[in-house]
C-alpha cells in the first residue's frame, strides 16, 4: 500500500504532460488499436488516454501499483500487463503508439536497458506507428542540495497527502548529477494519528540521455528519430523532451 501513496504523491499530481500524450494518441491512434502506456503505475496518463476515447494496455512491473490501476480503471477501456519494459512479450500485439512518459526509459539501466526496451518495442509497434518517450531536458536540470534544512533559495515545496488518519510529507532534498545520472533525493516522513513520525530517505537515479544518445540506440533497433517535442518545466516538475521514434 505505501508504495501507492508515495507513487501517488510524487508522481500523481503532475499534468503538464498529459495534452501532448492525448495529441498524440489522437494522432498516431485515433479511434483504432489501444496505446500501450509503458510504466503505467497508477494510471495517470493511462486513465487520462480512457477517458478520452482510448483503449490502453497499461504495462508496469509494480502489481501493487497495476492493481490500484485496475481499481481505478473500472468501466474505462484499460488492460494491465505485469511485465519488465525490456523484456516485456504480447503476443501477436501491435500498437499504433508506444508512450514512455515521466523519465521511466531513463530507469531501465542505462544503454543496454534501454536498448532492450527499444527492440522489444519495435516488435509490437503498429506499421506506420511511433514509440515516444519522454526525457529530462538536460538545460532544466538544476541541482540544489539541502544544508540543515535550508538551501539558498529555500527548498522545493514538499508533496503532501492525508489518507486514513496519517499525513505524508515528500520533501525534496537534493538534485545531485553522478556520472552520468542524475539522483534525485527526498525526505518521506509519515505523521500517524497518535502524531508518531517515520522517516526514510528515498534516492531515485535516472540515466542521462539526449534525444540525439537516443536516436543512436534506436537505430539499432531498426527506428529512426521523427520529432522532438518539449513539455516545459513545472515549479514542482523539471522539463521534458519526447523523442518520437519511428
Ligand atoms: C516515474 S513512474 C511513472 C508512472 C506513470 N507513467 C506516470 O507518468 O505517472 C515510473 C514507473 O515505471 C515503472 N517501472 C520502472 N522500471 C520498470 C521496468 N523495468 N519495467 C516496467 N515498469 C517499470 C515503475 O514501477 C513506475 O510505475
Amino acid at each position: 500500500m505505501s508504495e501507492v501513496i508515495w507513487h501517488d504523491i510524487e508522481c500523481g499530481s503532475y499534468r503538464q504532460d498529459l495534452a501532448l500524450w492525448l495529441a498524440l494518441a489522437d494522432q498516431y491512434a485515433g479511434a483504432g488499436a489501444p496505446v500501450l502506456d509503458v510504466g503505467a503505475g497508477t494510471g495517470r496518463v493511462s486513465l487520462a488516454l480512457a477517458r478520452a476515447g482510448h483503449g490502453v494496455v497499461a504495462l508496469d512491473q509494480s502489481r501493487a501499483l497495476l492493481a490500484e490501476l485496475a481499481r481505478r480503471a473500472r468501466g474505462l477501456p484499460i488492460e494491465t500487463v505485469c511485465a519488465d519494459a525490456r523484456t516485456f512479450t504480447l503476443p501477436g500485439r501491435h500498437f499504433p503508439l508506444i508512450a514512455v512518459p515521466m523519465q521511466t526509459l531513463q530507469l531501465l539501466g542505462g544503454n543496454e536497458g534501454q536498448s532492450a526496451f527499444l527492440a522489444r518495442a519495435r516488435r509490437h509497434l503498429q506499421a506506420g506507428g511511433a514509440i515516444a518517450v519522454a526525457i529530462v531536458a538536460l538545460e532544466d536540470l538544476e541541482e540544489f542540495e539541502e544544508f540543515d534544512g535550508e538551501q539558498a533559495g529555500g527548498l522545493p515545496l514538499p508533496d503532501i497527502a492525508e489518507l486514513d488518519g496519517c499525513a505524508y510529507f515528500s520533501q525534496p532534498t537534493a538534485v545531485r548529477r553522478q556520472d552520468g545520472s542524475v539522483v534525485l533525493e527526498r525526505l518521506r516522513e509519515v505523521v500517524d494519528a497518535h502524531g508518531a513520525r517515520r522517516s526514510s530517505v528515498d534516492r531515485t537515479r535516472l540515466d542521462l540521455t539526449s534525444p540525439e544518445q537516443l536516436a543512436e540506440l534506436a537505430v539499432n533497433a531498426g527506428l529512426r528519430l521523427r520529432e522532438v517535442r518539449r513539455i516545459d518545466p513545472t515549479d514542482a516538475h523539471v522539463g521534458s523532451e519526447v523523442v518520437i521514434l519511428q
